[in-house]
């Protein structure tokens, strides 16, 4: 299903067969004094208790969310739409005309629909799919409204039986079966989970054997040029976050947390820790963003 990948026989069952916190530890102190110690972690660049950090991406996209799809033309100069095309085309979704039952999808972090329609729409016109789900999983209940408003106004996907709007935590994902999907998608949401291997075990765990992870995320740029114009971007981002949407430090958070995100290697190793064979990137754009693959054993 992933153009360019080796097709191994799991990746082709998946195309044609499936058819089927607070986290206080306790640390001993002069061994009689007993203090607790807040485990901690980052929030771009700052640091932050672990149980607050969901907290806090919550408030950021619930701030964002009306002026998500405006400011993610602005952030990459629209360059956001190639690259998810690119990542739907690549993935080439769909059930195949021999297979007799639709795929399942889980599109997580999926906020304002971006690559579950996307999914969805490429299923339909290059496969004639109208049968294969879709579960749009977001943790931010306003970043999900936008994504059924979305769906409202293109007149699809709205109260579609095929497709569930679902709040859940990406790290958890309770409300999935096991072994339940064949395809996991997740783009530009996994850096903001608390744990992101936590989020990485529990795609494996939802993800038929045989189903594709398939992540799209900013990455470490490779190119010298391209970074040093990257760097004065960055910079001025927060700035335009604060004239389009009032919210300066929304935006200097998002800046920070690309920062922050493991390069494509350290990606790739985690990917592969969580269970996935068959672990591959692409860099796009210099490395502004990568596209990361595995597939469930
Ligand atoms: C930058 S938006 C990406 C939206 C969309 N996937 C896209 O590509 O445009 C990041 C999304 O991740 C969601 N998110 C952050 N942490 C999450 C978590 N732990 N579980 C599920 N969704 C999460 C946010 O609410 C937000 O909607």
């Amino acid at each position: 299903m992933i153009r360019g990948l080796p097709a191994t026989r799991n990746v082709y069952r998946t195309l044609t067969n499936t058819s089927r916190v607070l986290n206080v530890e306790k640390s001993n102190v002069n061994n009689n004094v007993s203090i607790p110690s807040v485990s901690t972690t980052h929030f771009g660049s700052k640091t932050v208790p672990t149980a607050e950090k969901s907290k806090m991406v919550g408030h950021v996209f619930s701030s964002v969310a009306s002026k998500y799809d405006i400011m993610n033309d602005i952030m990459s100069l629209g360059i956001h739409r190639l690259w998810k095309s690119h990542f739907i085309n690549k993935l080439d979704p769909g059930k195949r005309p021999n297979s007799m039952e639709p795929l399942n999808f889980i599109d997580v972090a999926g906020g304002s629909g971006d690559i579950a329609f996307g999914i969805l729409d490429y299923a339909k016109a290059k496969h004639g799919d109208a049968v294969s789900t879709m579960d749009v999983v977001d943790i931010n209940p306003e970043m999900l409204k936008e994504g059924e408003k979305r769906a409202l106004d293109m007149g699809r996907y709205f109260k579609d039986p095929r497709v569930r709007y679902i709040i859940q935590n990406a790290e958890v994902l309770d409300k999935i079966e096991d072994n339940s999907k064949d395809v996991y998608t997740v783009s530009f949401g996994i850096r903001n989970f608390t744990d992101i291997q936590a989020g990485l075990n529990t795609a494996y765990r939802v993800l038929k054997p045989g189903g594709i992870f398939y992540c799209l995320e900013f990455s470490q740029i490779n190119n010298q040029v391209m970074d040093l114009l990257y760097q004065q971007w960055a910079k001025v981002l927060p700035v335009f976050g604060s004239i389009v949407a009032n919210d300066y430090d929304s935006y200097q958070y998002l800046v920070e947390s690309i920062e922050r995100f493991p390069n494509q290697e350290k990606f790739k190793s985690m990917i592969e820790k969580a269970g996935f064979q068959s672990a591959g990137y692409e860099s796009l754009t210099s490395g502004i963003c990568a596209i990361h693959w595995g597939i469930k054993a």
